[in-house]
Formats: C-alpha cells, structure tokens, sequence
C-alpha cells in the first residue's frame, strides 16, 4: 500500500501511521521526524530548517523535496509500500511527488485526510510528550508513560516539542489553512482523497481505514 497522511498539526498523523505501520509493514516516511533529525545532526539542512519549525512555518520547498527524493529514490524498501506523513504540504511539493513517484513507479493508492477540529487539536498538542530516542507518543492526559518523563518501550527521556506551544500551534493552524488545504483539492481531482474523522479515537479511525481498504479490495495484496 502507497499512502499519504495530510490533516492539520494534531490531527493524528503520526499516531496513525504507527498503527498502520506496524499491520501493513509499510515505510514511515515523516518530514518533521527526518527535519528534527537534521536539527539534532546540526547539518546545513536542520541549521535552515530549525528557525522556520521553532515560529510553526513551513521550511522551503527546496530543502523538504529534496530530502523526500533522496529517500525514495534511496530506500530500496519503498518497494514494499510507503506511508508519507506531513509530505506533501504545499501544491509544489505535491508536484513534485507526482514526478519522482512516476520516475520509481511507485504511484500512490491513497490520500487519506484527517479532519480535526481546533479545540481537539489544542487539547492534544498542548499536552503531548514525545521519546528524544525513539519517537514514541505519549499525552499527559489521553496516554501518559507509566514513569513520569520516562519512554515506557526504551527507557528514553521523554520531552515536549519547542513547537507544541499554543502561539505556535495557532500559527502552525494558520499556515495550514493557507498553504495545505489547497493540496487536498489538488488529490480531490485525481480520485485519490478518503475523508478520515482525527476527532475520534485512533483505533476507531483505524478500524474506518481498513473498512474502506476491505471494500477496495486493498488489503488481499498483503
Ligand atoms: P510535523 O512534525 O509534521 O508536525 P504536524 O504536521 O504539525 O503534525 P503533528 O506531528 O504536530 O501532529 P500529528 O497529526 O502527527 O499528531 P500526533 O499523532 O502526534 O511538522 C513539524 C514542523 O516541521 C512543521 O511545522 C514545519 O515547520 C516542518 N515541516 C514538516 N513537514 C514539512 C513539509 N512537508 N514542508 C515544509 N515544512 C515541513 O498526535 C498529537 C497528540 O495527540 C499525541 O499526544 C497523541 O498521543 C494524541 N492523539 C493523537 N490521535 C489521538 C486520538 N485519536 N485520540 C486521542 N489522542 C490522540
């Protein structure tokens, strides 16, 4: 399965995507997870890329695709199925996308968009906790680690992101509206967009998706 993840910050994309991971075996390609790694590394690319993150806007076209294309193009793992979450969210890099996936031969099954409403996302963002060393998610009040700052699966110290803070979600709330919407319409006419509800819980949202890849005959692939 090729999918992508779109929805505004909070939606529950990565949450998502750790579930579908897991039963789909698919790649978890994540823009903002590979740009903080960047930032972590100090390379050129994070040094860019940290100013933009830390006021809750996008980072330049430039830098996101040509991270995206050194990975598809790289990972020979991709061949198996792909989860972009956060890729694309700008009409460009959607473009873009359209191009290098036509180069692998890769095309996309799905463009599964999740809606959320604003308090929803200020309640989740505002409270969730993220593993430094392997990503895990965690909420202070929906799914807190058992050990106050302290990664249930490996132990690591568990952080708050410098941009989950409520000024900096409303501007991330902004430049979505502004700049992301817009690629949902741009799936909308390629036939590829299925409306997920982020509101609801992440098993419930999961249990829809598979109904629909089940009435697609989808899933007999794997
Ligand atoms: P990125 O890391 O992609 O952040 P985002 O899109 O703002 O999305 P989030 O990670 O905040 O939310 P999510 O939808 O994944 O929610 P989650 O599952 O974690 O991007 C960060 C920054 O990097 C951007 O602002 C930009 O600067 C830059 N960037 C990244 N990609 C870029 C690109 N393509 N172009 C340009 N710049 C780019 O859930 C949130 C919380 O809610 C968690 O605590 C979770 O436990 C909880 N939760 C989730 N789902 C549920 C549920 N159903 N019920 C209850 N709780 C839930």
């Amino acid at each position: 399965m090729r999918l992508v993840l779109l929805g505004p910050p909070g939606a529950g994309k990565g949450t998502l995507a750790a579930l579908l991971k897991e039963s789909l075996e698919l790649v978890h390609i994540s823009t903002g997870d590979m740009l903080r790694e960047e930032i972590k590394k100090e390379t050129a690319t994070g040094r860019a890329a940290k100013k933009f993150i830390e006021k809750g806007e996008l980072v330049p076209d430039e830098f996101v695709i040509r991270l995206i294309e050194k990975k598809l193009t790289s990972d020979k793992r991709v061949a198996q199925g792909y989860l972009l979450d956060g890729f694309p969210r700008t009409r460009k890099q959607a473009e873009d996308l359209d191009r290098i996936l036509r180069q692998i031969q890769q095309p996309l099954d799905y463009v599964l968009y999740m809606e959320s409403t604003l308090p929803v996302i200020i309640q989740r963002l505002g409270g969730r906790r993220v593993c430094k060393n392997c990503g895990a998610l965690y909420h202070l009040h929906n799914k807190p680690s058992k050990k106050e700052k302290v990664c249930d699966l490996c132990g690591g110290e568990v952080y708050q992101r410098a941009d989950d803070n409520e000024a900096t979600i409303r501007t991330r709330m902004d430049v979505y509206l502004k700049s992301t919407r817009p690629v949902i319409d741009y799936y909308k006419v390629q036939g590829k967009l299925k409306k997920l509800d982020g509101d609801k819980d992440s098993e419930e949202v999961q249990v829809a998706l598979m109904q629909i890849f089940h009435e697609d005959h989808k899933l007999n692939k794997h």
